[in-house]
């Protein structure tokens, strides 16, 4: 009996010991992680990026590699500045549908200001609602693209707006006959002269109004700006870890960095369905170059949280599936893909930088969580009213 007691006393006493042990470590391991993330938050709220955590880069990445933070003022160019009168005559000529053929579809159709200024479909429907092959970019923070659409083929903005105008199966208008029609309307004299020191209508005009309207359409500072600045209770410790992630296990910043959140590159992350159905070349057809078959310009980052759905094909529904794909390196890269074009052997060669990443379900909540800090309050804007 005494020694049956003595055997529960020392039970209970080893029992307990264990205990305390257990719960000082849980109780350690907890406030490590907290000094952890007070230590991130001091630093990358501290205003000063020389502060922060080395971004985990590939040597691939270095010659592009510009460190996220807030977007620089907004580039117009030499031949092409800007002034408010000719934004004012690009906007009305952004909204206005007598660009079309159809006189029924306008830029903003497709890149609508309450849709994140694209139209939040998978694939864009135009003129006799034929449906493009592409998703829809969105204008937003468009200045800094050093080469616009998802293969690159404009190289400025002024050359990229005539484009949509004269596609079949965008506007389907020829840009002579679109700028006749608009040299007819008088309410529009007014607003070239004043851009442009008289009233004369000339494609080329129209172009550079509609370019510098474009320049302007950018990201108001949102949460990101605010923390890094210096507003540390703006981030959760969720959005918090995400940006840390982001820029080190993650390696997002490889490819997506900048105030733009894109190093403005061509990068095949396996998305180009070579040898399928919906097979997408991307840059191969601008350049010619087999290297750059199955590559695509790196999209910047800021409001993509109202941009959906992903990829230049609009395959991807949920933020959380494109970073799902990412953390499983895209396996399904592997089969081999290959196709001939117009007798051509292609191959797509997906980037080093695309690989496996083993993210936690954890650490998938929480870099989407920071992503949707990169969007900033949509702003009203005011459809201007037609010239007539
Ligand atoms: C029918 C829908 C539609 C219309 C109308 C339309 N777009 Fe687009 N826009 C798209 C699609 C789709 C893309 C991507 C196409 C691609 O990459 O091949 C795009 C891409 C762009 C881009 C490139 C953005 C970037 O980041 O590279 C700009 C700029 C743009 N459009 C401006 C315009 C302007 C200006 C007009 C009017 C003159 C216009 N769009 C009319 C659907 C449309
Ligand atoms: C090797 C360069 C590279 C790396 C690394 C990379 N991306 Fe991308 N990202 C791209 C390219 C290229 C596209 C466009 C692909 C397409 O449209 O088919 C893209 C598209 C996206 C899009 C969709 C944007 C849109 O407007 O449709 C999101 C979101 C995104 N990436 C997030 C991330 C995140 C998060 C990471 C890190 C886990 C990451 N990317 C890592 C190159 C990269």
């Amino acid at each position: 009996m005494k020694n049956a007691l003595s055997w529960i006393l020392v039970l209970f006493l080893v029992a307990s010991l264990l205990h305390n042990c257990l719960n000082n470590t849980v109780q350690k391991e907890i406030s490590q992680k907290n000094a952890f993330m007070d230590h991130l938050r001091k630093l990358y709220s501290s205003g000063d990026v020389s502060q922060w955590p080395k971004p985990v880069l590939d040597p691939e990445s270095l010659s592009s590699f510009a460190e996220i933070g807030h977007l620089p003022e907004t580039p117009f160019p030499e031949d092409n500045p800007y002034s408010p009168e000719k934004e004012l005559l690009g906007k009305a000529l952004f909204f206005d549908p007598r660009l079309s053929r159809s006189n029924q579809i306008a830029c903003a159709s497709c890149h609508d200001p309450e849709l994140g200024w694209c139209d939040n479909r998978t694939f864009s429907f135009g003129h006799d609602r034929q449906s493009g092959t592409r998703n829809a970019m969105s204008i937003l923070n468009v200045a800094y693209a050093r080469s616009l659409f998802w293969d690159g083929r404009a190289g400025t903005l002024e050359k990229q707006s005539q484009m949509p105008i004269e596609d079949e199966k965008e506007m389907g208008e020829h840009i002579d006959i679109a700028a006749g029609k608009i040299s007819k309307i008088k309410g529009y004299e007014v607003l070239f002269e004043k851009a442009f020191g008289d009233k004369s209508v000339t494609k080329d005009r129209i172009s550079k109004a509609i370019a510098t309207f474009e320049r302007t359409v950018k990201s108001a500072p949102g949460k990101f700006d605010l923390f890094i600045d210096g507003k540390a209770d703006a981030y959760t410790n969720d959005e918090l870890m995400g940006l840390h992630l982001f820029r080190t296990k993650a390696q997002c910043i490889n490819c997506h960095n900048s105030g733009y959140f894109s190093s403005n590159r061509f990068e095949n992350i396996g998305t180009s369905l070579m040898g399928e159905k919906g097979e997408d070349l991307g840059r191969y057809p601008v350049t010619k170059n087999p290297e750059d078959a199955g590559k695509f310009r790196v999209p910047g980052l800021r409001e993509v949280s109202r941009t959906g759905p992903w990829f230049h094909n609009g395959s991807m529904k949920t933020l959380t599936e494109v970073i799902r794909f990412y953390s499983m390196g895209n396996p399904e890269h592997t089969l081999k893909r290959a196709t001939v074009h117009e007798g051509t052997a292609l191959q797509s060669q997906k980037s080093g930088m695309v690989r496996m990443l083993e993210l936690s379900d954890e650490e998938i909540f929480q870099l989407e969580a920071f992503l949707r800090t990169l969007s900033s309050a949509p702003g009203t804007v005011t459809v201007p009213e037609l010239p007539k």
